[in-house]
């Protein structure tokens, strides 16, 4: 019996004989020696048929299979420098497992909306491979982040009553006698009640948002870890934010060069994300902006533009911090030493990318809390156990919240984030 092989385990490999199932890339002939490339998910192989030392019916058989054709290959694994992972299959035979007829794409170009409409196809290839990979060292990094400085993990309801971030955005579905359900926009509200019960924790999983908008940057769906941490303030909060967001880099240049290799990724902009990041206060950024010849007013937001501007300053991500009541969310801590204000941060990744993350101190004064429910005409009665948090030992705390494919749309430097999930979902798309 031969044994059989994944790609990757090769190298192993190298004198004996194994049989590697797989996906036909190409297939090339010279008329005496026909060359297959096979991938299987582990890697590519480069599979090499000599016309002597093959009967006719096999060399038929390697030289017609179509693009992704099912096969099985066999043959004894030799050293390569050349090839990728270092060997080469010298195969004696070959099966095909499964046709693949007019594979819809093809090496030759295609354009964008053909691609995501064949999404599923589309996966198989190299650049999608590597990125999908490259978003598997980012989630794994993050849960080894968190797990490695003790944050228990929370897993928070994607179906609530309560609203997270801004009432135009929701989600709603039909929920039995009890009215309307929201798919939760974040966890943070109720990762709040966990940070009294656990000190420090976090939750990690989609979240939705029904933004109208087109742009580069954003989904309906996409995934984001948010830590929350009992006692850290503001600026605690930054600390951690820069420890984290260098680390899952670093992880990523550890362990993926091979991928960003595969993206033509310039990596020398990632190897420059190291604590300390660049701090600048929302006035002083407002500032700069104008200095620059913006025409932007304090009490605005931030645009993709403006913060473009902003990060192209700086050799590393930077915080924006302190941002206006007006453009932030109900939650966040009146700044003390400017009112107007509120104790929170964005952190913007440099190259054009923008926000990655956001992130608060939590206002924790009930009456305070109350008002601003009030004033932003939020169902009060939803908020009652959120104000309890506020009534019962309340408390400093603070958290963030790092979307995972504008992450990683940064890391595998590719311009727009649906590339960065496999099944991205748009206010356009929802197919496949
Ligand atoms: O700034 P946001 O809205 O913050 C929150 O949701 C807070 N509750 C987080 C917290 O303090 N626990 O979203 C956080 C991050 C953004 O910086 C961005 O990276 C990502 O989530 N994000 C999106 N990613 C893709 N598509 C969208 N529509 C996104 N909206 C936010
Ligand atoms: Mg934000």
């Amino acid at each position: 019996m031969t044994s059989q092989s994944y790609i990757a385990d090769l190298p192993k490999r190298v004198g004996t004989e194994t049989a590697v199932r797989g996906w036909v890339v190409t297939t090339r002939s010279s008329g005496k020696i026909a060359f297959m490339v096979l991938r299987d998910g582990t890697g590519y192989l480069q599979c090499v048929l000599g016309k002597k030392e093959t009967d006719p019916e096999t060399w038929e058989r390697f030289g017609h299979a179509s693009q992704e054709t099912a096969v099985s290959v066999r043959g004894v694994v030799r050293e390569d420098a050349r090839s990728p992972g270092g060997v080469e299959l010298t195969v004696s035979g070959v099966e095909i497992l499964a046709d693949a007829v007019d594979f819809p794409i093809t090496p030759k170009e295609h354009g964008t909306a053909f691609l995501f409409e064949h999404r599923h196809l589309w996966l198989r290839s190299r650049r999608q491979v590597a990125i999908m990979r490259i978003r598997h060292e980012v989630v794994q990094a993050i849960r080894d982040f968190f797990y490695e400085r003790d944050f228990v993990l929370v897993d928070t309801p994607i179906l609530t009553g309560s609203i997270g971030e801004s009432a135009g955005t929701l989600f709603e579905t039909p929920y039995f006698d009890l009215g309307t359900a929201y798919l939760a926009q974040t966890g943070q509200l109720y990762l709040e009640a966990a940070a009294a019960a656990l000190g420090r924790v976090y939750c990690f999983g989609p979240t939705f948002r029904a933004e109208k908008s087109k742009t580069r940057r954003h989904l309906t769906e996409f995934w984001m870890v948010e830590p929350e941490m009992a006692w850290y303030d503001s600026d605690d909060n930054m600390r951690l934010q820069e420890e984290f967001v260098s680390y899952v880099v670093g992880r990523c240049l550890e362990r993926r060069a091979d991928e960003l290799r595969e993206l033509e990724r310039d990596t020398a902009p990632l190897e420059r994300v190291v604590p300390p990041f660049h701090r600048l206060s929302y006035t002083d950024a407002i500032d700069a902006l104008r200095a620059a010849g913006s025409d932007i007013a304090w009490g605005t937001d931030l645009g993709a533009d403006e913060e473009t501007t902003l990060a192209t300053r700086y050799d590393r991500p930077v915080f924006v911090y302190d941002y206006p009541k007006a453009v932030r969310a109900f939650y966040m801590k009146e700044n003390p030493e400017d009112p107007r204000t509120v104790r929170n941060n964005d952190c913007l990744a440099p190259e054009g990318y923008g926000e990655i993350i956001g992130g608060s101190q939590r206002e924790d004064d009930y009456d305070k809390l109350l008002a601003r429910i009030r004033e932003l005409d939020l169902p009060e009665e939803n908020y009652a156990w959120y104000l309890d948090l506020r009534k019962y030992g309340t408390f400093v705390h603070s958290g963030f919240g790092l979307g995972v494919e504008r992450t990683v749309a940064w890391i595998c430097g590719i311009p727009h984030i649906r590339e960065a999930i496999a099944f991205p979902r748009m206010m356009t798309k929802l197919y496949p």
